[in-house]
């Protein structure tokens, strides 16, 4: 299913040098079913034309545009579910923390209704990035419930590396279906969610065979990924330990790799006593070779005898050592019996929430852009959700885990 379908977005290109991306973004945007409208600043002009965006969507590159009667605005900002600024300039920045409204974006922006929240992705270089002045509307937009996606850490067109680059694709769309699904972030949220540290598993493990083959699963990573993004746009301080996956980095959090269960295990054991929160998304291996042969097995014999000892249980140890106030998040993919085999599973694995994954339900589990869960609370509360893609159960799950810590602010 198209993950934006139908969905209203308008989408605002600043000028930052990463503008040349804005119709790779547009595309993708279009794609996964959205309706777009754009707008530009003036500098965008400089990296991108107007006509190549207008094959695909309307666009409006000035505050008074030919043909648009004055209050254009108004009507673009009320159309919009979302508005994202991608990239959105170091001047843009500045300009919506001051409420300036003197380009198509900051004008439309700053029209928006209140309850339809604003997504903007930074991109610029390092030293404009870390100015405290642009630091401070950074903290101002956040206050107002803006979601600032954080640029990620790579080459910059200055040829230097660091911190500064427009996220992938694929992290800004997250981004967006986060917003969509979440709303403006509200202040009291963000408060809540500050200071607090918040430690994800996910992807597969691998353990291997021999120097060449490994034992592994068809885990994706996916669903951990948007967990790390949601409690990440929230405001909390996240370190995602993950197997290995294809997924782009993703931007504005501690990301360890790993390789086998073990490894997964001593990086865990690493963080887990400071975090407030811990979500083992990861699909662990639950056995690996017990003696892993170190060069290449050859074709030659007939018969190969695998034999394999367990790995650690990571959950299991985390609800043992757990101190108090922190929360546990498990998952569970079952094949039979589901309900039951969940139930026990909350129980042994010592969890404040579960979340059970079928291979019987359509669109769930491994691999794919989607998910059907099911939230397991130990007070037996059960909360069946539909089918929607991975970031959209993250927001869901996040805010059950609000429920659990007792953040909740009253407005869902
Ligand atoms: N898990 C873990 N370490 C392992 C195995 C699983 O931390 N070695 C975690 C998973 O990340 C997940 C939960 O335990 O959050 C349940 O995983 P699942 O594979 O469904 O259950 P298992 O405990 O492996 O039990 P079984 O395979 O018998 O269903």
């Amino acid at each position: 299913m198209e993950r934006l379908h139908g969905r209203h977005i308008v989408l605002g290109i600043t000028g930052s040098i990463a503008a040349y991306k804005a119709p790779l973004l547009l595309r993708e945007l279009l794609q996964q079913g959205a309706k777009v409208r754009v707008v530009m600043s003036p500098s965008a002009r400089q990296f991108v034309t107007e006509a190549t965006l207008a094959a695909f969507a309307p666009v409006v590159a000035e505050v008074f545009p030919a043909g648009l009667p004055g209050s254009w605005h108004v009507e673009w900002a009320r159309w919009a579910e979302a508005m994202l600024i991608a990239p959105c300039s170091a001047t843009t920045l500045s300009k919506l923390a001051v409420g300036l409204c003197d380009t198509a974006p900051t004008l439309v922006a700053r029209s928006l209704p209140r309850t339809v929240p604003l997504v903007v992705a930074p991109a610029m270089d390092t030293e404009l990035w870390e100015q405290p002045v642009l630091q401070r509307s950074v903290a101002q937009l956040q206050e107002e419930g803006v979601w600032v996606l954080p640029p990620a850490l790579g080459e910059l067109a200055s040829g230097a590396v660091g911190i500064g680059r427009l996220p992938e694709v694929e992290s800004i769309l997250s981004a967006v279906e986060g917003a969509l699904t979440t709303g403006v972030l509200l202040p009291q949220r963000r408060r809540l969610w500050s200071g607090r540290r918040v430690l994800v598993t996910a992807g597969p493990t691998r353990e291997p065979v021999d120097a060449v083959r490994y034992l592994s699963n068809a885990s994706s990573g996916r669903m951990g990924y948007a967990l790390a993004e949601a409690f990440r746009d929230r405001g909390a301080a996240v370190v995602l330990v993950a197997g290995p996956t294809m997924l782009p980095e993703p931007p504005g959090m501690k990301l360890c790799r790993v390789e086998t269960a073990e490894q997964m295990y001593e990086a865990v054991q690493g963080h887990s006593a400071e975090a407030d929160v811990v979500v083992a998304a990861a699909a662990v291996a639950d056995y690996t070779p017990a003696e892993p042969v170190a060069g290449k097995v050859r074709r030659g014999v007939d018969e190969w005898f695998l034999r394999l000892r367990p790995t650690p249980d990571i959950l299991a140890h985390l609800g043992q050592q757990r101190r108090p106030g922190q929360a546990l998040v498990g998952f569970a993919l079952e094949v039979q019996a589901e309900w039951s085999s969940a139930r026990q599973k909350l129980a042994a694995k010592g969890v404040d929430l579960l979340v059970l994954n079928s291979l019987h339900w359509g669109r769930s589990g491994f691999g794919g852009e989607e998910n059907t869960v099911a939230l397991l609370f130990p007070d037996g509360r059960l909360r069946m959700l539909p089918p929607r893609s991975k970031r959209v159960c993250a927001e869901w799950i996040v805010n059950a885990v609000e429920e659990i810590i007792g953040v909740t602010d009253g407005t869902e």
